[in-house]
């Protein structure tokens, strides 16, 4: 569906993000023809260049970036035709007068802030005291949103003291991901799963976020937050969300984030008993975290796993366990839902009956997959085995296409006006109020983070927080 004419301006339009992602995701949204040739895309940056220059490192970055099917010289000249650059400086009258000029009244105006979150509080103020913000133009932010509690409340009030919250699109971008919306109609557009969905069904859920990079190129970020900070804080939280939600009144933004903001605020806090920290050793002849991190004593976490109760009527007495870690096995996101054993087995000994495991796979080869038991077909009598009920979508709705990016889902709803899948001041807030504790524990309890092999499954504390509760993980990718 086209969206209505749009200026979008895109500050830190010469950085990686915008290279790797914002640009590419409008070029592909552009090429579908979902917004016309009269929308165009300002960046905006420190760097003195003019818009030649600017356009050439725009298709560079889609050379690069961009899926090569589309990349042709055609598609990347029409894109390059609706692109102007501006240079401009958050910290003083440069270029702002200029970027006025640039602007017109009757398209959505949106201002998409790329860069870093202490910039924020400049270009929000400056882009309200020159007028170039309108009562109804959105502002777009990027994570980190704030370091802790405080922070994050600061940039809150940042930018609330120039836009309306109903201005304010805060990305987080796993609420991009086709699987993460697959999750809210799975539950509230089937009538199977609902009834089965709290407590008395559910032994236990299983959130992982497995990745396999390392943070080579981004220690000095990324040995600041830790994967606490990096993943749990925000995509985690998110993904906790939705599985534990309950079904909002309507598919609107508040009535999804009211929920949304009310499983942050059961949440029980957590012990730290209940996580396991991890860091990655070297491989053999390779480089370990500490060598990525530039620190030979950081103590910051590249892996976490963790109890967490949800202390509500639906959830009490299902824990929800989360990890995700850098250098595991494979790049694997599922939530795992496994339901509890049937009450009574009306089969011989030695033919145990299991509960079903609902996995939805968020990346890679996204689907859905129910675990059953089943007879094993054949002679030999009555004897089980399991077997998976697949939905690859890949495979079952192959007209699809190919996966989208989050970001091209994210950037359109922002011209559209959507925040369902944009976070909430507040929600951010209470996911800090959450998250801070536990870090600071991190520190007061003086334990370093569990060392573990690149290319596994974590650290073996990881293990042993599930073995102490008679459970295991899912193996990662399987
Ligand atoms: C980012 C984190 O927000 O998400 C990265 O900063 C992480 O550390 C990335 O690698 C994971 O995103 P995705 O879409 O690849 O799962």
């Amino acid at each position: 569906i086209p969206v209505d004419s749009f200026d979008l301006v895109l500050f830190g339009a010469t950085g990686d993000l915008a290279r790797r992602k914002i640009l590419p995701s409008l070029f592909h949204r552009f090429i579908i023809g979902q917004f016309d040739h009269n929308s165009r895309v300002i960046g905006a940056s420190r760097s003195e260049m003019d818009r030649a220059a600017f356009c050439d490192l725009v298709a560079k970055a889609l050379n690069e970036f961009a899926h090569p099917e589309d990349t042709s010289a055609d598609n990347i000249k029409a894109f390059l035709d609706i692109l102007d650059y501006v240079a401009i400086d958050a910290k003083s009258e440069n270029g702002w007068t200029e970027l006025g000029e640039h602007l017109r009244d009757d398209v959505v105006r949106a201002f998409y802030l790329s860069v870093a979150p202490g910039l924020f509080a400049d270009i929000a103020g400056r882009l309200k005291t020159t007028g170039i913000a309108t009562d109804d133009s959105r502002v777009v932010v990027e994570k980190p949103f704030g370091n802790d509690l405080a922070t994050a409340k600061a940039l809150n009030a940042a930018l609330s003291a120039h836009f309306e919250e109903h201005q304010i699109y805060r990305i987080d971008h796993y609420l991009g991901k086709e699987t993460v919306q697959n999750l809210m109609a799975l539950r509230f557009a089937n009538s199977l799963f609902e009834p089965l969905w709290n407590s008395s069904q559910i032994d236990h859920v299983q959130i992982t976020v497995a990745e396999s990079i390392d943070v080579a190129g981004r220690g000095e970020y990324y040995d600041k937050s830790g994967a606490m900070r990096d993943m749990v804080q925000n995509h985690l939280m998110q993904l906790l969300c939705l599985t534990a939600m309950e079904p909002p009144a309507r598919f609107t933004p508040n009535a999804v984030r009211n929920e949304k903001l009310k499983v942050i605020e059961a949440l029980n806090p957590v012990t730290q008993d209940d996580i396991a920290r991890g860091q990655y050793r070297a491989r053999e002849g390779g480089d370990s975290y500490h060598d990525h991190a530039g620190d030979p004593d950081s103590t910051t976490e590249s892996f976490v796993a963790m109890k967490v109760e949800v202390a509500n009527w639906r959830w009490a007495g299902t824990p929800f366990y989360l990890r995700t870690g850098k250098c595991l096995r494979q790049r694997s996101s599922e939530i795992a839902v496994f339901f509890r054993d049937p009450p009574h087995n009306i089969f011989e000994a030695g033919h145990p009956v299991a509960g079903n495991v609902l996995v939805i796979r968020l990346q890679p080869d996204e689907g859905i997959t129910l675990h059953t038991t089943i007879k094993d077909p054949g002679p030999g009598g009555m004897r089980l085995t399991t077997a998976k009920l697949d939905m690859t979508f890949a495979d079952s709705l192959p007209e699809a296409g190919r996966p989208q990016d989050a970001y091209e889902r994210l950037i359109m709803d922002v011209i559209r006006g959507n925040q369902t899948l944009f976070m909430r001041g507040d929600e951010v807030e209470a996911a800090w109020a959450w998250a801070d504790p536990i870090i600071d524990g991190f520190a007061d309890n003086g334990k370093a983070p569990q060392l573990y092999d690149q290319g596994g499954s974590g650290p073996d504390d990881s293990l042993l927080l599930m073995h102490r509760d008679e459970r295991r993980w899912r193996e990662i990718g399987r």
